[in-house]
């Protein structure tokens, strides 16, 4: 689908938002309160189909991304994640492989089933033209959280069992890896039109890191789903990672890079001359509004409109986001027509 892989240049460019469905929606906060905790919500399919068509409905975006959590693998494996007002998820952490319990796979596959309904019923729900994004977190990022139990402004916990039991880590990485395939898989076979990465962990390495710790299982993942799914855009986001954008897409194989707001526009059409780019609006440009977030838009579309792009911000949208701001940036990413 053009639209959301960006293969071809489109104008005016296409444009979603990540984590665009959410608690800057009225309606997002009225159906969240019906629901009995986050998990719930993210596992009941009309309630999450419900939530993922919201923003569709109110800004015409060109894409949907499936409602749904990348910490919903750990808790199919068998983990303990909650999610507590204020503070974020919380998980029992792991630190081997052996402690997600037996049977993981199909343990993972079972409790997961319902992500696969609620893809079914927003591909039937959305008008043709809108491409249904579906996704999981890359397994370091997912990785980070099931050893950490939290975020964290560094994630070092998931760092440090890297540099410390490094056989540890890869263990933790190949049951999330193996798990992550045969979730995306049953994504697309359920009707998403493209796929996205999350890796929003993948900053602060080193090359021999990098490869070992983002590159690798994203390959596996993107090797996996090209055999099976071969026409399926994958799209990446290795949010941080600066100077490594350009291995990774040549490593890892997947189609667009999401870039985050720290890419410099040059290094964005540098990138762009590989291949398709998404991202790069900073999210606070979008809180901010006005003729500020008129000038970010522009110096993004002058430069990228023109080659394969799809807008999108650099990380997700943010609670506060007034959403005439939002309405302001649809409007005048559709008026261009670089
Ligand atoms: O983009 C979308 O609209 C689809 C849904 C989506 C959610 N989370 C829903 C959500 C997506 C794509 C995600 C990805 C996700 N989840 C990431 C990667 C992207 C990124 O932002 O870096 C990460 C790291 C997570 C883990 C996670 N989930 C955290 C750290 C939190 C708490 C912080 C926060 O934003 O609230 C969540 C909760 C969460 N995931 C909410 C939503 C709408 C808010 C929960 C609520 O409504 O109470």
């Amino acid at each position: 689908m053009d639209v959301v892989s960006g293969r071809k240049a489109v104008k005016p460019a296409p444009i979603w938002l990540m984590r665009q469905a959410g608690r800057y929606l009225p309606e997002y906060r009225n159906l969240r309160q019906k629901t009995d905790g986050f998990l719930d919500f993210c596992l009941r399919p009309d309630m999450a189909a419900e939530a993922t068509l919201q923003p569709i409905r109110r800004f015409g975006f060109d894409a949907a991304i499936l409602f749904a959590d990348i910490l919903l693998i750990p808790h199919g494996l068998g983990q303990k994640v909650r999610f507590v007002e204020g503070e974020g998820p919380l998980l029992e952490p792991v630190s081997a492989s052996e402690e997600f319990g037996p049977d993981p796979f199909r343990k993972c596959l079972h409790a997961l089933e319902p992500v696969m309904e609620t893809v079914a019923r927003v591909r039937q729900a959305l008008p043709k033209e809108v491409a249904l994004i579906g996704f999981a977190g890359a397994p370091w990022t997912v990785a980070t959280y099931v050893v950490g139990g939290r975020g964290s402004p560094d994630q070092a916990a998931a760092r440090l069992l890297a540099y410390r039991d490094p056989e540890a880590m890869s263990g933790i990485l190949h049951t999330i890896t193996l798990a992550t395939i045969e979730y995306l898989s049953g994504q697309i076979q359920s009707g998403a039109d493209a796929v996205k990465l999350f890796d929003s962990w993948a900053q602060g390495f080193g090359s021999e890191d990098f490869a070992r710790w983002v590159i690798a299982p994203t390959r596996a993942i993107v090797e996996s789903l090209r055999r099976r799914h071969p026409e399926t855009p994958i799209i990446g986001f290795p949010r941080g990672c600066g100077h490594f954008y350009e291995r990774y897409r040549r490593e890892t194989g997947v189609d667009v890079l999401a870039l985050d707001n720290g890419v410099p526009v040059e290094e964005a059409q540098r990138l762009q001359k590989a291949g398709p780019v998404q991202g790069l609006l900073d999210p606070l440009a979008l809180i901010a509004g006005g003729p500020g977030l008129d000038r970010s838009i522009d110096g993004i579309l002058g430069a990228l409109g023109s080659g394969p792009f799809v807008f999108n911000l650099g990380h997700g949208i943010r609670p506060e986001t007034p959403i005439a701001h939002v309405e302001q940036l649809v409007a005048r990413v559709r008026r261009s027509t670089r």
